[in-house]
C-alpha cells in the first residue's frame, strides 16, 4: 500500500455504465470467522480483499487456521470447530479494523490460550469499552490500555456465562462480539437492542446451522453448538456503492447499474435517504443469495433537495453518512442529521472531518454534537484533507465531481481498507480522478 495517496478529482465526468463493487466488507469478516470456527471446508465466493477483512484474515491463519486463497475473491477457510484454534505466536494486528477488533475481543475471550489484540493510530483511539465491559459480566478477563483502548489482552482459560444484556448504544459489533463469546458461555446469551443494527451474525450463524432465536429486539443463542461449514457468497459492499448512488445522483447526465449489491434491511438507509432527497434510485431482480437480499441497483442523477433525516435510519445508513452529506452539498435547501453521535466514534471523527472537508470547499457544513447541518450550494476548488479515514477519501473525492474546479484530496491510502480498486473503478464509469503520491 503507498502510505502517501492523494486522489485527484475534476470536475465534469458523468457517471455512466454497469459495475459491480467489491464484497461486502462486514460479511466477509464474519465469513472468515464462522468459517474458521466451522467443521469443515467453507468456500467463500466475493471476498472483500481490502486490508480490514484481510487483517481478519491473518489473525486465523496466525491461530492455526488452514485458509486458501484469496484468489479473485475466492477463499476456501478449513475449519478448525469452535475449539480448534491454537495460541498464535504474537499479538494480532489488526491495523485499521474497528469489526476485526471488537468481533475478535469476543471470540477470543472464550479460548483456552491468551491473546493479544492490536491495531493502528486511529484504532488504537477508538472506544473498546463497550465491548470489553458486557464481556467482563460474562467472566472473561480483559486488560485495556488507559481509557479502555487497544492494545487488548485477552485471558484464556475463563468460563464464560450466558448474559442478558441491554445494548447501550445501538451497534452490530458490539452485538456480535456477544454472541461470539455466547458460543462458548455456559447457558443463554441474549442481546436487546435500542434500533435494529445488522444482522449478518446472526443470519450466517444460521445459515452454518447454529441455532438463534430472535423476537423483537432480541437475539438469543445457548452455548456449546456446533457450527457446520457450507458455501458463503459475499454480495457486493452497499456502504461502497453508496459512493457511485451520491456520485451518479448528484453530477448530471449520469446514469449507473451497480450489480449484485447487498441489500439487506439492516443495510438500505442510505437508499431511503437519497430517495427522501428526490434520488432516482430503482431496486431491480432482487434474489436471495445464501441467506442475504442481493438486487441490482439502477441511479440516474437527479435534482436533490434537502431533509431532515429521520433518526431511525441513521444505525441502517452508519456507515454511509460521509457520501450523504456530500449529496446534500449538492441538494437545494438544508440538510439536517441529528442522533448520530457514533459518527464522531469511527475510523476518524467523520462529523467533525468532514464539515472541515466540506467547509473547505466553501460548502455550509456545521457539525452539531450529534450530527450535521449542511445547506446545500456551490463547491468550489481546493485541497482538502481525509485524515485516513477512507470513506471521507471517497466522500470528497464525490464531492469533487460536482465541484468547480480541481479538488486534491489528501491521505487516501486506507481507501483499500475497504475498496481497493476505487480509483481505476471510478475511472471505468466516466469519473476524471488520479491516485498520486501524495504529502500524507
Ligand atoms: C460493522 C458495524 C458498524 C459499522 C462498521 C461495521 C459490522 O459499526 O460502522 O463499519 O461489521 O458489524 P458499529 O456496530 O460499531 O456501529
Amino acid at each position: 500500500m503507498t502510505r502517501n495517496l492523494s486522489f485527484q478529482v475534476r470536475p465534469g465526468g458523468r457517471l455512466n455504465g454497469r459495475l459491480r463493487v467489491p464484497g461486502d466488507k462486514s460479511i466477509s469478516h464474519r465469513a472468515i470467522m464462522l468459517g474458521a470456527l466451522a467443521e469443515g471446508a467453507t468456500a467463500i465466493q466475493g471476498f472483500l480483499e481490502g486490508e480490514d477483512s484481510l487483517a481478519t484474515l491473518r489473525a486465523f491463519r496466525n491461530m492455526g487456521v488452514e485458509i486458501e486463497g484469496p484468489d479473485r475473491g475466492r477463499v476456501t477457510v478449513h475449519g478448525a470447530g469452535l475449539y480448534g484454534l491454537r495460541a498464535p505466536p504474537g499479538e494480532l494486528d489488526l491495523g485499521n479494523s474497528g469489526t476485526s477488533m471488537r468481533l475478535l475481543c469476543g471470540l477470543l475471550a472464550g479460548q483456552a490460550f491468551d491473546s493479544v489484540l492490536a491495531g493502528d493510530a486511529s484504532l488504537s483511539r477508538r472506544p473498546m469499552g463497550r465491548v470489553t465491559e458486557p464481556l467482563r459480566a460474562m467472566g472473561a478477563h480483559i486488560d485495556t490500555a488507559e481509557g479502555g483502548t487497544a492494545p487488548l489482552r485477552i485471558w484464556g482459560g475463563r468460563r464464560l456465562r450466558g448474559i442478558d444484556y441491554e445494548l447501550p448504544v445501538a451497534s452490530a459489533q458490539v452485538k456480535s462480539a456477544l454472541l461470539l463469546a455466547g458460543l462458548y458461555a455456559e447457558g443463554r446469551t441474549c442481546i436487546t437492542e435500542p434500533a435494529p443494527t445488522r444482522d449478518h451474525t446472526e443470519r450466517m450463524l444460521g445459515g452454518l446451522g447454529y441455532p438463534v432465536q430472535r423476537r423483537d429486539a432480541t437475539v438469543c443463542l445457548e452455548g456449546g453448538g456446533r457450527l457446520g461449514a457450507a458455501a458463503i457468497e459475499v454480495p457486493a459492499d452497499i456502504s461502497s456503492a453508496a459512493f457511485f448512488l451520491a456520485g451518479a445522483s448528484i453530477v448530471p447526465g449520469s446514469e449507473l447499474v451497480l450489480e449484485h449489491v447487498g441489500v439487506n434491511p439492516t443495510r438500505t438507509g442510505a437508499i431511503d435517504i437519497l430517495r427522501a432527497m428526490g434520488a432516482d434510485i430503482r431496486i431491480d431482480n432482487t434474489r436471495e443469495v445464501g441467506g442475504e437480499p442481493v438486487a441490482d441497483l439502477r441511479v440516474r442523477a437527479a435534482p436533490l433537495r434537502g431533509i431532515r433525516i429521520p433518526e431511525s435510519l441513521v444505525p441502517l445508513a452508519i456507515d454511509e453518512f460521509p457520501a450523504l452529506f456530500a449529496a446534500a452539498a449538492c441538494a437545494e435547501g438544508e440538510t439536517v442529521l441529528t442522533g448520530a453521535a457514533e459518527l464522531r466514534v469511527k475510523e476518524s471523527d467523520r462529523i467533525q472531518v468532514m464539515a472541515e472537508g466540506l467547509g473547505a470547499l466553501g460548502v455550509d457544513a456545521r457539525p452539531t454534537a450529534d450530527g450535521m447541518v449542511i445547506r446545500g450550494g456551490a463547491i468550489g476548488a481546493g485541497r482538502v484533507h481525509a485524515r485516513g479515514d477512507h470513506r471521507i477519501a471517497m466522500a470528497l473525492a464525490v464531492a469533487g465531481l460536482r465541484a468547480s474546479g480541481a479538488v486534491t484530496v489528501e491521505d487516501c491510502a486506507n481507501v483499500d481498507t475497504s475498496f481497493p480498486g476505487f480509483v481505476d473503478l471510478a475511472r471505468s464509469v466516466g469519473a476524471d480522478i488520479e491516485g498520486k503520491p501524495g504529502h500524507g
